[in-house]
């Protein structure tokens, strides 16, 4: 029996009713955020949260605010590169709870106080009860709206375009993604029925022809039984961070890898997870709004995209060697050791953990290809950053 958010349920079975299966990626949108009963859309019940120690899984910015205090430092570096427009927007989408732009902006106000007065920070988010959470963890700014505001969809941002940086952190993983598998009868998708009072997945052609011409690029060497996600999502995100920026950065940051890592033949599975109370699971249809679902992001078609759009890669680098190269061992020695903030922050870096899996990509329009201090320690990937994913 599939289970869930019992209206969300509803909805998904009353929509597979009036047109028949739906492919997966439509599952994933209605489940996360059907507007008003998605699982990051509507309000967690009373003393639950999504993200965070207690929630069903946290991110970098619930351990420690280093990370926050390291993108403060890459921001302001950016600024004096650009020539200290005025303003310098930052424009964080999909901010959770607000803690990294709370970190950011409590770093700068203290140490770099002339960036500061230039800097203005946007934050998007479509989610009426996570803006409530963000609100509450940004309440010492919320009286200089000349400083800080919300907008709810990337395109209202800057029609005219902007100086700065776009900035998101675990965001393009949590895009809905089309799940494909190759059969006896070529690579089809993965549809989703409601039968017997259940919801079922069913292997159906391939819904679109953009993804068609995805797989065609990519699919070559997979052997039969062979599953994976194409997050084509991502790819219209970063066209219109390409278009909405005129010069400056975009910086993202997500558990992801290569295409020709994460598209290898070996990786017979995918990367398709869901998360409930800190565990994992692969059913998707368990828990239907209640749990959070994600794929690693393929790093190779974000740099495709944004190439065509004259946002040409800086650099792709992992989250250890990103604030290695931001001065994190200074800011550890300055924690007790072997204090719980001391091992917080040495959490972050993990060569096996969150230092390796976090991938950073940095990519730049309207500027002469910069030296970031973010991207000065090379780290050693299996394979090089190619755009052979393209869009
Ligand atoms: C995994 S959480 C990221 C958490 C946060 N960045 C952090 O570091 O803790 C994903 C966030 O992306 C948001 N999101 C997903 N798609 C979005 C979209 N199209 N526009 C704005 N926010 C989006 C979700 O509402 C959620 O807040």
């Amino acid at each position: 029996m599939s289970t869930g958010h019992p209206e969300l349920v509803a909805a998904i079975v009353s929509e597979i009713a009036a047109s028949g299966p739906i492919p997966f990626v439509r599952f994933m949108e209605l489940a996360l955020y059907h507007p008003q009963f998605g699982y990051y859309t509507r309000s967690p019940e009373p003393r639950q949260e999504r993200i965070g120690w207690q929630g069903d899984f946290y991110t970098s910015s619930d351990v420690h605010p280093i990370l926050g205090q390291a993108l403060a430092k890459q921001a302001e570096q950016m600024y004096r590169l650009l020539g200290q427009p005025h303003p310098f927007t930052i424009v964080e989408m999909g901010p959770g709870k607000g803690l990294l732009a709370k970190h950011i902006l409590a770093t700068c106000a203290h140490h770099h106080r002339s960036f500061f007065q230039d800097l203005r920070y946007v934050l998007i988010e479509r989610s009426p009860a996570m803006r409530e959470l963000q609100r509450r963890n940004l309440a010492p700014w919320l009286d200089r709206p000349d400083l800080l505001t919300w907008v709810d969809e990337l395109t209202n941002v800057a029609p005219q375009g902007l100086s700065g940086l776009f900035f998101s952190n675990e965001l393009v993983d949590s895009f809905p993604v089309h799940r494909v598998q190759v059969t006896a009868k070529g690579t089809q998708e993965l549809w989703v029925d409601y039968r017997d009072g259940r919801f079922v997945e069913c292997l159906m052609p391939l819904s679109s022809d953009t993804l068609v011409q995805r797989v065609r690029r990519m699919s070559a060497d997979w052997p039969e039984g062979y599953r994976t996600e194409i997050n084509l999502r991502a790819s219209d995100w970063m066209k219109q961070v390409a278009q909405q920026l005129d010069r400056g950065f975009a910086l993202t940051i997500d558990y992801g890898h290569t295409a020709e890592d994460l598209y290898r033949s070996d990786r017979k599975h995918g990367t398709f997870l869901c998360y409930f109370q800190q565990s994992i699971n692969e059913d998707p249809f368990l828990r239907v709004g209640e749990q959070d679902m994600t794929a690693h992001v393929d790093f190779s078609s974000l740099a495709a995209t944004g190439d065509e759009q004259e946002l040409y890669t800086t650099g792709f680098t992992n989250q250890m060697s990103f604030l290695m190269g931001l001065g994190v061992e200074q800011m550890i020695a300055e924690l007790e050791q072997d204090s719980p903030a001391f091992k917080a922050a040495i959490h972050l870096l993990r060569p096996n953990g969150m230092g390796t899996t976090f991938k950073v990509l940095i990519q730049h329009k309207g500027i002469r290809q910069p030296e970031l201090d973010g991207l000065q320690y090379k780290p050693f990937f299996g394979s090089a950053l190619t755009t052979q994913s393209a869009a």
